[in-house]
């Protein structure tokens, strides 16, 4: 397969080889498994590709109190409901710039300890077996914010495991980045019963976590995967379809020492997975062209010395 991406004499590459080196740089090649895949059938759907998911609104920048800036969520599915107004409160550590690398993961060590010990949703939360923090780079310019944990996250306490996070992991790599340099978290750090969406009641208290480790590592870009994580972290409640592959924006909550970040919302890899097809993939390697190209970076040349 490889060797029908040799462009052809004239230097120029037709249009199937165009389209083949995307496949190969973001790892779809030739079918929805790695090759190192059991080839068994695609991990289910997100539950947040499926179903009307919560959406937010963005909390206004004011300079007001910390527990004023939480953010307010309403239902997609019946915008005319009563909003579900935020009470978490962040504490002023959590506010403040960051420091290094080591100042970094050390807020995000704290916040960790404190989301287990304090969160409303987690703590009530059954079914569940582990928490998903999140992990990666401390200090990464870039970070994934998923929805909530499946089964496979849940049983190992780490984010984007099992089909989908293979897919994760190859998006990653076919943009020249490892999984220990970007950071990965989701919305939920527990997983819901029969990995359904998430309401806006658990987004509501469990989701802030999640900006407080936004607020930590301040990446330079903030790459969402599926619909409700869009809509959750740009504060919108147009489709993914829709504004997948524009530039968003993550409005920090007032009082945060912390510029809005730059937002890519882009496909769920389980979506990728499920919907194979040229154009979904072409898609996401657009949306993270664009990413790339929004850091400075160079994407790698499949097979080359840099891909
Ligand atoms: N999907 C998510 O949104 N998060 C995970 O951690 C795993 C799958």
């Amino acid at each position: 397969m490889r060797g029908t991406l040799r462009p052809m004499s004239d230097g120029r590459l037709s249009m199937q080889q165009v389209l083949a080196r995307f496949d190969q740089a973001i790892g779809l090649e030739t079918s929805p498994r790695t090759s190192a895949g059991t080839g068994a059938a695609p991990e289910a759907p997100s539950a947040a590709d499926r179903v009307p998911v919560p959406a937010v609104v963005a909390p206004a920048r004011a300079p007001a109190a910390s527990a004023a800036a939480a953010p307010v969520l309403r239902t997609a599915a019946a915008p005319a409901a009563a909003p579900i107004a935020s009470t978490h409160v962040y504490p002023p550590e959590s506010l403040r710039a960051p420091g290094d690398a080591a100042d970094r993961a050390r807020r995000l060590t704290e916040i960790d300890a404190r989301h287990a010990a304090s969160c409303p949703h987690c703590l009530a939360a059954t079914g569940h077996t582990r928490l998903v923090f999140g992990e990666g780079a401390a200090h990464a310019e870039l970070m994934f914010v998923g929805e909530a944990p499946g089964d496979a996250e849940d049983r190992a306490g780490r984010p984007f495991l099992g089909a989908a996070g293979e897919k994760l992991d190859e998006m990653i790599k076919a943009m020249g980045l490892s999984r220990e340099q970007v950071y990965i978290a989701s919305i939920l750090k527990s997983r819901t019963p029969d990995n359904r969406t998430p309401m806006p009641e658990e987004v509501a208290v469990c989701g802030p976590f999640l900006m407080e480790q936004i607020l930590a590592v301040q990446p330079k870009v903030i790459v969402t995967l599926g619909g409700p994580a869009a809509k959750w972290i740009c504060g919108t409640d147009a489709g993914i379809s829709r504004i997948r592959g524009t530039w968003q924006q993550w409005t920090p909550p007032a009082g945060a020492d912390c510029p809005p970040i730059p937002v890519m919302p882009t496909y769920h890899p389980s979506y990728v997975l499920r919907t194979y097809t040229k154009q979904v993939r072409m898609e996401v390697w657009s949306d993270l062209r664009a990413v790339l190209a929004k850091l400075g970076r160079t994407p790698p040349v499949p097979g080359g010395t840099n891909g």
